[in-house]
Order: structure tokens, then C-alpha cells, then sequence
């Protein structure tokens, strides 16, 4: 189990395939409610060693301030991402994109939406996330779409082999 919170955008506690796709495909992104937490629980559980179940995120929609959105393909689940609005600032919780179609553009997808949704109907100066320092997919797409590195956590998580990774807090401002 992984030493965090539960909210915590962790990472796998193993490294990810690489699946870079050769060509761009375009995937439906769209804001979903609290009847999507079991395929948003699904998705989470395809992406990462600790899955939240349909009931714990359920929950997180009866917390105002969260964001959760979908993302398709040809109807089909492929990927989602939880973030929050909470006193002025607005925080990534969870991202994941189904193995089989990782590499494809769906993750930075998910991200733009969100830059855009936070932008248009909050008044978050930027957004905040925290990421394993060995999670190296995760680090290049954040890094990617515009986020640095503003905080270190040593030992902040642990792996199922019982060993401490450093967490990275990186930030996107939209000034
Ligand atoms: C991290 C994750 C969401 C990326 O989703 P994705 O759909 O594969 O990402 P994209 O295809 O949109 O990639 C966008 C950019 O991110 C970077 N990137 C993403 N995956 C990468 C990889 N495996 N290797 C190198 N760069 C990568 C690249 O810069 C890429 O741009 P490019 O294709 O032009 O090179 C996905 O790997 C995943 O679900 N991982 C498991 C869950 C997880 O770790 N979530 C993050 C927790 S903090």
C-alpha cells in the first residue's frame, strides 16, 4: 500500500508499458456526475495498484468543488481524471488513461480540458498536483502541458516492494 493521502494523485506503484502510438487519435472528453463513479472506478483500477472503489468516489462527488471528467472512444472508456476546487485553489487527485490506449494524446486531452474548465468556472490562479519522482510518463506529460516543480516530499510514498519514493508538488500557473 502507498503511504499518502487518499486523494493523492500516487502514480502506479510499477512502471507503465511504454505505448507510444504512432498516430493521433481524437478522444470525447466530457464532465461527468456522480452516476459515472463506477466506470471512473474502473479506469482508476486499470491505471493503478491501490483502486478507489465506485463507492469512495461516489463519495467524492458530495464534496462540492469536484471536477471529474471522461474520456472516449467511440463510446468506449478510456481514460478519466478527478481534480478539485476548494478555497481558491484547484488540485489534480487522480489521471489515468487505459493501458492499450496510452501514447495517443488522450492524457494531455484530459489536461486541456481541465486548464480550460478551471479557468472559464473558477477563479484558481493555477492548479496543483503531486506526482512519484519515478513515475516518468507522468513527470514528461505534466511537464509537457506546462507544470514545474515547486515541493519535494522524501519517502512520501511506498511501494507493494516496500520502497520509499519521493513525491514532486508541481504547479501550473495560468498568468
Ligand atoms: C500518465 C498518463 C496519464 C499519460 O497518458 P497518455 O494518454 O499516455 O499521455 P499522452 O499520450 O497524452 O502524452 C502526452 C505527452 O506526455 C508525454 N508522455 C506521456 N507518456 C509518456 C511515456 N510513456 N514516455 C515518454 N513521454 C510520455 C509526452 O511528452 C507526450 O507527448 P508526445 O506524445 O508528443 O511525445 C498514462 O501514462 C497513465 O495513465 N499512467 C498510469 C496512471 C498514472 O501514472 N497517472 C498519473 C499519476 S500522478
Amino acid at each position: 500500500m502507498q503511504k499518502c493521502r487518499p486523494t493523492l494523485c500516487a502514480g502506479p506503484c510499477e512502471p507503465v508499458p511504454m505505448n507510444r502510438a504512432q498516430t493521433r487519435k481524437v478522444s470525447r472528453i466530457e464532465q461527468v456526475d456522480k452516476t459515472h463513479a463506477a466506470v471512473l472506478s474502473g479506469l482508476h483500477a486499470a491505471s493503478f495498484e491501490d483502486p478507489w472503489s465506485a463507492a469512495a468516489i461516489a463519495a467524492m462527488f458530495d464534496v462540492p468543488g469536484l471536477i471529474a471528467l471522461l474520456a472516449t472512444q467511440r463510446d468506449a472508456p478510456e481514460g478519466f481524471l478527478l481534480a478539485r476546487f476548494v478555497a481558491g485553489e484547484a488540485e489534480i487527485l487522480s489521471i489515468g488513461v487505459l493501458p492499450a490506449a496510452r501514447g495517443s494524446g488522450t492524457g494531455m486531452a484530459l489536461l486541456d480540458r481541465l486548464h480550460a474548465l478551471v479557468r472559464e468556472k473558477t477563479a484558481a490562479p493555477g492548479l496543483l498536483l503531486d506526482v512519484a519522482a519515478d513515475n516518468q510518463p507522468a513527470l514528461a506529460l505534466y511537464e509537457k502541458a506546462g507544470y514545474k516543480q515547486v515541493g519535494r516530499r522524501k519517502a512520501y510514498y511506498r511501494k507493494p516492494n516496500g520502497v520509499f519514493v519521493d513525491s514532486l508538488t508541481m504547479r501550473r500557473d495560468f498568468a
